[in-house]
């Protein structure tokens, strides 16, 4: 069983971190959460209403989106394009097909766009010269901000994110985080699975441990780097590789 035993609660506005070994059970987490995998026992809530059961499309339309461990854009098409599917997911909101071509649902797909394009420009992926750029020609890092910001393109106000810094060097991981603040500060919730522990331990405002399906700790960063169990099943680890 990939997650047996876990319970955690995202507090609206934090950066929540979920670690743990490979094979813990992190991306099926966020399969679980997004609705890719349906749960076979317990319950998964979002502002108060279950989303569990739920499917993958309605619960992004409430509010929750996520990227991928490895980079899963549309790799044919443009920027633009891969930018407006997100934008058309949220414009969409609640229309039935029939009115896709109303004048109110081109507003929305308007401003969600614009708001797409803002993102990927404090995510560095700005201007109007990559708009048009095929993805399978940006370099990495490009692909990684694009990933997020069609996450957020689609409204979400909880993103989650699966290994954001996985791939980029010191300096792009640094504007990364930089940007990942930034929109904290603007009021997105963030749950960040990531193995770059400077980066989580600076970042995250709490930190759940996972190890074998299990939660086995979950605390502030200080208190997770202090605690026994998480040193003896992960961190330690880390040291040992390093
Ligand atoms: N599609 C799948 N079918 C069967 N087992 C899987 C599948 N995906 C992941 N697993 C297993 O579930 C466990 C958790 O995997 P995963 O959630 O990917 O861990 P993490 O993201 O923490 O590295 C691992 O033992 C993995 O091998
Ligand atoms: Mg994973």
């Amino acid at each position: 069983m990939a997650v047996s035993d876990l319970s955690m609660m995202v507090t609206p506005g934090a950066i929540h971190g979920l670690i743990g070994p490979n094979g813990a059970g992190k991306s099926t987490v966020f399969n679980l959460i997004s609705g890719v995998l349906s749960l076979s026992a317990g319950e998964i809530f979002f502002k108060g209403e279950r989303i569990s059961g739920l499917r993958p499309s309605e619960i992004c339309r409430r509010g929750v989106a996520r990227t991928f461990q490895a980079t899963t854009l549309f790799r044919e098409f443009t920027v633009l394009q891969n930018l407006l599917v997100a934008a058309h997911l949220r414009a969409a909101d609640g229309l039935a097909p029939a009115l896709f071509a109303s004048p109110a649902y081109r507003r929305k797909e308007r401003e969600a766009l614009a708001s797409a394009q803002e993102n990927l420009t404090s995510l560095g992926l700005g201007g109007t010269a990559q708009a048009g750029r095929s993805v399978e020609k940006l370099p990495h890092r490009d692909q990684k901000a694009l990933s997020i910001a069609m996450a957020l393109a689609t409204g979400a106000e909880l993103v989650l994110l699966d290994e954001p810094l996985a791939g980029l060097t010191a300096q792009e991981r640094e504007e990364t985080l930089g940007a990942l603040r930034r929109l904290r500060d603007r009021g997105l919730t963030i749950l960040l699975v990531e193995h770059d522990m400077k980066a989580v331990m600076g970042l995250c405002d709490v930190v759940t441990v996972l190890d074998h399906g299990v939660r086995i700790a979950e605390g502030t960063p200080r208190e997770i780097q202090e605690n026994p169990a998480v040193i003896e099943a992960y961190l330690g680890a880390e040291d040992a590789r390093a």
